[in-house]
């Protein structure tokens, strides 16, 4: 392999330097290209840009290939734990024994949040969309646990701020769903492990006694684990960005959940269900739908399908559409979405316009059926999302840390107005 790439700009050739990743990605290295040939690159969306050597996630749209630290998702979705991945993706390798002991150990000692935090998040309207409270409690975490705010703390002090946010986002993610039922929290039990525990604060009982069944923990897992990373998609760059600034891990995260938020990235399993929905009471008439996505004059698009990255499959459809039969058949729920979803499936992905662009069903597509059969309400779907994403926007933001990047702060093209005269108020 050539290990530079030349470029020829007004008849002069600058030689740039090839970076190879591990598993042979090539990327041109642009970092002293404007001091160069005083030239930036221009790529909205960044779609050709790599913006971090990265040693958490690698995957392979073409291939339909997604590995956390090299080990390959179906095999943690089917082997692992959630707590474990989470373990994985932060510290770089899996836990032994002692180690996932003793990080459950730690967080069960911080999953109380400060009674305080209650008051304000008492004051949202029950009927506020669940992210946006999420995004504000998180970043609220900042005033309540200020040691998180010096950018030099010791390495023992930032893993405390991880294993805080970690414990202290189950309980939170629980306190929003009790509020939108109307019913008091639950408040953690610390003999039970991360999942099982946080099922408990939702759906659990105000005793001792713990009745959570072992296919819904077994479900929510495999759920969190399929979301836990994805390298530098819109929430992660976002965390990553935030934090080059030295910003505090809970703002860095809160605005991670931001950006997360949309339709177009997490939100897309709120979306879908509601699309669904709204097929099934229109008539469950899919053609129509599948037509009105094609017609480029109409805005609407089939939410679940399509990927920025996967253009094969993505690997996390197809273990979570198993988890989705599985569970299904185990709770015995006939749902009626479920065909429409089928049918959709079915007739888009025969569909020349879908078959021509690549556009499969994507996590997102069977992710919102689970929640939906294990009990969640629609808006909460996107923030059981983050609560799976959560390792691995603290996974970016302490390589971004530990690798020293510089400040995110990209160039632009300037296509505005050149020079112009103010004129007094009274003249315009
Ligand atoms: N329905 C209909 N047409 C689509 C769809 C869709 N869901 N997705 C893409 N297209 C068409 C698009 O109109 C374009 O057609 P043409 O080439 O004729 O102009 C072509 O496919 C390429 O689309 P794009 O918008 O350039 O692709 P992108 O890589 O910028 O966008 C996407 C990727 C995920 C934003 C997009 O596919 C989409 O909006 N999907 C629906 C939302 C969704 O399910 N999002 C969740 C993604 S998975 C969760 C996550 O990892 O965040």
């Amino acid at each position: 392999m050539s290990e530079t790439a030349q470029l020829i700009l007004d008849g002069i050739t600058y030689n740039l330097p090839i970076v190879e990743g591990t598993e042979n990605e090539k990327a041109i290295d642009i970092a002293k290209l404007r001091d160069q040939t005083g030239y930036v690159t221009l790529d909205s969306g960044f779609k050709n840009t790599g913006a971090t050597k990265s040693a958490i996630t690698f995957l392979d749209g073409e291939k339909g290939i997604l590995k956390y630290r090299g080990y390959g998702i179906e095999q943690l979705a089917e082997k692992s734990t959630f707590l474990e991945v989470a373990y994985l993706l932060i510290y770089g390798s899996l836990p032994n024994q002692t180690q996932i002991q003793d990080f459950q150990h730690q967080i069960s000692r911080h999953t109380l949040v400060h009674e305080d935090m209650k008051k304000f998040f008492d004051g949202f309207p029950s009927k506020s969309h669940p992210m946006g409270q999420l995004s504000s409690l998180v970043c609220s975490l900042s005033a309540f646990y200020p040691e998180s705010l010096d950018p030099q703390a010791t390495k023992e002090e930032f893993d405390l701020t991880i294993i805080k946010l970690l414990a202290k986002m189950a309980t939170i993610v629980s306190w929003i769903y009790k509020k939108s039922l109307g019913h008091p929290v639950i408040y953690p039990k610390n003999k039970l492990d991360y999942v099982t525990n946080f099922l408990n604060m939702t759906f659990g009982q105000r005793t001792e006694e713990v009745v959570i069944d072992d296919v819904v923990v077994d479900a929510m897992n495999k759920l969190l684990i399929l979301h836990a990373d994805h390298e530098q998609n819109c929430s992660a760059s976002t965390v990553r960005i935030v934090g080059s600034s030295d910003c505090n891990l809970y703002a860095s995260i809160s605005a991670g959940c931001s950006a997360l938020w949309g339709p177009l990235h997490g939100g897309a399993n709120q979306a879908v269900i509601e699309m669904l929905e709204k097929i099934k009471n229109d008539g469950g008439d899919v053609d129509k739908w599948v037509n009105k996505a094609k017609d480029k004059n109409d805005t609407f698009r089939l939410m679940g399908f399509g990927h920025r990255v996967y253009k094969n499959f993505d690997p996390r459809a197809k273990i979570i559409k198993k988890a989705c039969d599985d569970i299904l058949e185990k709770l015995g729920i006939n749902d009626p979405v479920l065909d429409i979803a089928k049918k959709l499936e079915e007739v888009a992905l025969s569909d020349p316009y879908f078959v021509e662009r690549k556009l499969y069903p994507n996590v997102d597509f069977y992710s919102g059926i689970i929640y939906r059969a294990l009990g969640f309400p629609t808006e909460m779907f996107t923030v059981l999302f983050a609560l799976g994403r959560l390792p691995g926007w603290i996974a970016q933001w302490k390589e971004m840390r530990e690798n020293g990047d510089p400040i995110g702060r990209p160039r632009q093209i300037y296509v505005g107005e050149n020079d112009r005269e103010y004129v007094d108020i009274s003249k315009r």
